[in-house]
This record gives C-alpha cells, sequence and structure tokens, in this order.
C-alpha cells in the first residue's frame, strides 16, 4: 500500500513532476517510420503529456515541435510541410526542426520578429523502425544498444497496439507481475500444462520464482514443474524484454499510455523482407466502444494483450494505491516502487539514472536473449513470428 503521496509521485509524467523529470532522461519511440508518409507528413503526438507534431520534411529531415504555435496558439499538426521545415495552417508561420523561425509571411522585409522566436523542439532518432524523442535536459544521451534493438545479425518487425487508456505504472507492475500470467492467461498460455481449475490456473506448475535486481532492471525468474525456466529482464524503466522482443510503455499522458513492441528476429531463424522496411503489426481494438473506459466498455478476451489491457484499465485511470492489500506474490511490484523511487532521487540529487548511457558507441548489451531463445525450443518461450498478413 502506498499513500496518496507516494502514489502521485509515482505515477505523473507532467514537466516538473519528480517521475517525470526520471523519465525525461530517456529516449522514447512516439511513432512507428510507418507513420509518417509523403501523404501524412506531419502527426501529432503526446507524450509525458506535452502536446507534439512529428514532421518529416521532403529532403528526409525529421522534427518533434510543440504542436501549439508560437504566433497564436494554432496546431502545427494542421500545417504544411516543405523543404525548410513546418508553416503553420493559421499564418504561416515557419519554424524548422530546432524550432527556429525562418519567415513570416505576413511581416515586412526587415522585421527582425522572427529572429526573437525559439519554438519548443525535441531531438528525434530513428532506430528499429521506431522514431524516438528525448525530451530532457541537454545534452541527450544515448539509446541504450540492448540486444533485441541493435543486434545487426537479423531484423525487426514491429507490433503497434491500441492506446492504453490508464497510467504506465500499471503496465510496468504487470511486468514484474508473475502470478497474473497462470490464472489472467490461463486458456491462453498454457505451455502444455493442463488446466484442472479455473480458480488456479496454471499456477501449480509454478513451482518458484525469483525477481532479483540487477545492472539493468529486474530479473523476473520461473521455475515450472518440467523443468523449464523463464527469463524476463524489466529493463528499467519502461521495457520488458521477453524471449525476442521487448514491450515498450510510454506515457502519453498521466491517464493514457503508448505500447510498442519491438522484436528482433535472426537471419538465421527467417529470412529478412526482401524491401528492408520494418513490418508493423497494428492490433485491432481490443475493446467496444473503443474510447470508453470501464465499465462503459467491453473487451475482447480472446488475445492475451486484450486480457492485460482489461486488467490494467480497469484498476482505474491512475490505480489508486492507497486502497490495496499486496501479497506475497507481489514482492516484484514492491521491488520497482522502490527502485522508480530510487531512481527519482537520484534525478533529483543531479545524478545520471539507471540506464542512461553517455556513450553512443557503448557495446550492444546482452540481456541474455539467446539463452531465453534456447530455453524456448524446449516450448516455454519462443520466437515471435510476424503474422502473415
Ligand atoms: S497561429 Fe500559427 S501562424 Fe498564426
Ligand atoms: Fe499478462
Amino acid at each position: 500500500m502506498l499513500t496518496a503521496e507516494q502514489n502521485e509521485l509515482l505515477t505523473r509524467v507532467g514537466r516538473g513532476t519528480p517521475a517525470g523529470d526520471l523519465l525525461r532522461r530517456y529516449w522514447h519511440p512516439v511513432a512507428t517510420a510507418a507513420d509518417l508518409s509523403a501523404e501524412n507528413p506531419a502527426k501529432f503526438i503526446r507524450i509525458l503529456g506535452e502536446d507534439l507534431v512529428l514532421f518529416k520534411t521532403p529532403k528526409g529531415e525529421v522534427g518533434l515541435l510543440e504542436d501549439r504555435c508560437s504566433h497564436r496558439g494554432a496546431s502545427l499538426s494542421y500545417g504544411r510541410v516543405e523543404e525548410r521545415g513546418l508553416a503553420c495552417p493559421y499564418h504561416g508561420w515557419l519554424y524548422d526542426i530546432t524550432g527556429n523561425c525562418l519567415e513570416i509571411p505576413s511581416e515586412p522585409p526587415g522585421s527582425k520578429v522572427a529572429c526573437e522566436i525559439k519554438h519548443t523542439a525535441y531531438p528525434v532518432q530513428k532506430l528499429a523502425g521506431l522514431y524516438w524523442a528525448y525530451l530532457g535536459p541537454q545534452p541527450a544521451p544515448a539509446i541504450p544498444k540492448y540486444d533485441v534493438w541493435a543486434r545487426t545479425d537479423g531484423w525487426h518487425w514491429l507490433r503497434a497496439l491500441p492506446r492504453l487508456d490508464c497510467n504506465w505504472l500499471q503496465a510496468m507492475e504487470n511486468s514484474v507481475d508473475t502470478a497474473h500470467l497462470h490464472v489472467l492467461h490461463q486458456e491462453l498460455v498454457t505451455d502444455g500444462f493442463k488446466v484442472t481449475s479455473t480458480t488456479r490456473g496454471t499456477i501449480d506448475n509454478l513451482l518458484k520464482y525469483e525477481m532479483e535486481e540487477f545492472t539493468y532492471g529486474i530479473i523476473k525468474r520461473r521455475y515450472f514443474s518440467d523443468g523449464k525456466i523463464e527469463e524476463h529482464p524489466l529493463l528499467f524503466p519502461t521495457v520488458l524484454r521477453q524471449a525476442n522482443r521487448t514491450q515498450i510503455r510510454v506515457p502519453i499522458d498521466d491517464t493514457h499510455t503508448y505500447i510498442v513492441y519491438v522484436h528482433f528476429v535472426p537471419d538465421s531463424a527467417e529470412p529478412r523482407p526482401a524491401n528492408g522496411e520494418v513490418p508493423v503489426n497494428y492490433r485491432k481494438p481490443f475493446k467496444n466502444p473503443l474510447d470508453a473506459r470501464h465499465p462503459f466498455t467491453k473487451f475482447r478476451f480472446d488475445e492475451v494483450d486484450a486480457q492485460d489491457f482489461m486488467a490494467w484499465e480497469t484498476q482505474g485511470p491512475i490505480l489508486d494505491r492507497t486502497r490495496e492489500r499486496l501479497a506475497g506474490s507481489d514482492r516484484g511490484v514492491v521491488m520497482y516502487r522502490e527502485l522508480l523511487a530510487r531512481e527519482i532521487r537520484k534525478v533529483q540529487q543531479g545524478l545520471d539514472p539507471m540506464n542512461v548511457f553517455r556513450d553512443p558507441n557503448h557495446a550492444v548489451i546482452d540481456t541474455k536473449m539467446d539463452e531465453s531463445l534456447e530455453a524456448g525450443k524446449a516450448g516455454s518461450v519462443r520466437y515471435h513470428v510476424p503474422p502473415k498478413s
């Protein structure tokens, strides 16, 4: 159980909040590369409670600007993208990717107004078929070279999930909640075990589990009755590596979360797509109606991710942790909260938190994906191959 103050501290993501300042020390994926095209070169993005516009110029530069125009506040996501940048749809103020105002069509020659404008702009990088943004203080660190993202002996595909309509921490706590797998997902993740009781699901096949802090986060390790061992490291703060994929949770704002999965497929397992692009598998909505919250919507239960979304969203827009009653199997949840609080304090002390890498040429980080896959050949985890569409 947390106090209301502790719950606020760990969940809120806006600029100037403790967790918001921590999360601003990391790069976050904000869109797939496929989300921007010649026909749709600009896209509205909300991340960490900030309203932004992502755009790509005809010469291939990608920018991320505050969506609200510096002039009189119209949305730049309706703007015109041209060679030099993005022009506001209202009066045409033109911004480059660094936020400089290059032109004000209605000003007379010699006007200095444009020179005085410095519009909010954030750096963008492209990696593994995603655009990543950094909203924190300069200098920006490197995107961590986790094996799933950085290995070059294979290729990537993405799974883009529907928007999650609740706070990001509910999804992260789930990453270190080992008990739920055996109950919530009992019909879909059987691992060959026969379900004998719907209340207990497959949990009697879980002999024991361990939660262990390590260099990059928390390792969740499960031991099954047939001898299999499964490891899923949580890579602090917002990533779960599960077999050959990472599930990445990006706070949109306090009560919405963007979730995308990056999969690595070794060349030895599957040939690369011929066009060299990163395929994206967009999941259909998990609930109907799409834009409603519990109890005014109904979730599907025929997909693991849909079941998780049901659990996380029905906990509430921001789970009230003053009213929870934790049990022994929640020790991973407690460990993650303590880790989060500790790393928040580091930022407040002016230190770099866990997994901020200053050297862009640091070595690829082995999260033991191969070992996990080796274990998977026995059946408990396996490569997630892209669905044939
Ligand atoms: S509001 Fe954007 S140019 Fe006027
Ligand atoms: Fe789950």
